[in-house]
């Protein structure tokens, strides 16, 4: 038994989607999550920044002690993973190997569709994992640059035809390849969820939170290291403050959230 908390990070509030699956499957665990909202959007950055980033993000984390860190940032996992792995002294897992693993459990026609930021689909994460899982596997990846906006500003409900518009001409590629299951490569997306699937007409979409936060429990449960508590406590920190951030938190979160903590990031690196 192990009572550290988990550890989770993500460029921004996108990543409490994760943290929701985390605490369902785990409600006892303490969970220690950090966004980076200073420096939010990292989709659009460089590969060397991103790096930079998330060495900091964990430096953080491993400051608070925890066990394990769920990497919850689709762009964090595909660009930083192997360099955080090789840096940090605790457990880390990223997205993109299980939603992998899931799409292919899903797909019958072999040909998978892939959504995310532009800094995941030009990384080519997805295709290179799916292609070392099952060589004769097709990948189809799009860079949806608007959702993450979309998102943040509130434009979910089934309703909103900005959003429909913008998936429209998102998917077409995926339904003219003939996909038949879709990775949400994005901590975003599963707020939009319905609206996807709608607009794609169909409905087998991987949510990479749920299934990374499945790939951490079973980790920690095959070490001996879950926590025997039942209620487990969430502690929020950020690299901003903001007085709508409780209640922008509590729409990914889908739960009363506590007030956030500010971090000076800056300060923080791994090696700490
Ligand atoms: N969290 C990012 C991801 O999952 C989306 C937001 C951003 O671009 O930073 O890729």
């Amino acid at each position: 038994m192990n009572r550290a908390p988990i550890g989770v990070f993500d460029s921004g509030f996108g990543g409490l989607s994760a943290v929701k699956e985390l605490r369902r499957l785990l409600p006892g665990e303490d969970v220690v999550y950090f966004g980076d909202n200073a420096r939010i959007p990292y989709g659009d950055k460089s590969p060397d920044t991103i790096i930079n980033y998330s060495l900091q993000d964990a430096g953080f984390l491993l400051s608070r002690g925890v066990k394990a860190i769920l990497v919850a940032c689709g762009t964090v996992s595909s660009v930083a993973l192997g360099v955080l792995k090789d840096r940090v002294s605790v457990p880390v897992v990223g997205v993109i190997e299980p939603a992998a693993k899931r799409a292919l459990e899903l797909t019958k026609n072999g040909v998978i569709g892939v959504i995310g930021t532009n800094a995941t689909v030009k990384s080519g994460s997805y295709e290179r994992t799916l292609k070392s899982l099952d060589p004769k596997v097709r990948a189809v990846s799009v860079a949806c640059p608007l959702l993450v906006p979309l998102v943040e500003n509130g434009y979910v409900s089934d309703d909103c035809l900005i959003t429909r518009l913008a998936l429209r001409e998102y998917l077409a590629p995926l339904k003219r390849a003939g996909a038949d299951c879709i990775i949400l490569g994005c901590t975003h997306y599963p707020l939009i969820r319905s609206l996807i699937a709608d607009e794609w007409g169909g409905d087998e979409l991987v949510n990479t939170g749920l299934e990374a936060a499945k790939t951490i429990a079973s980790i920690l449960a095959s070490s001996g290291s879950l926590s025997e508590g039942t209620s487990g406590r969430l502690s929020l920190f950020s690299s901003d403050s903001g007085d709508t951030f409780s209640q922008k938190a509590s729409f990914f979160l889908e739960e009363e959230c506590p007030e956030f903590e500010r971090v000076d990031i800056l300060s923080y690196g791994p090696d700490r």
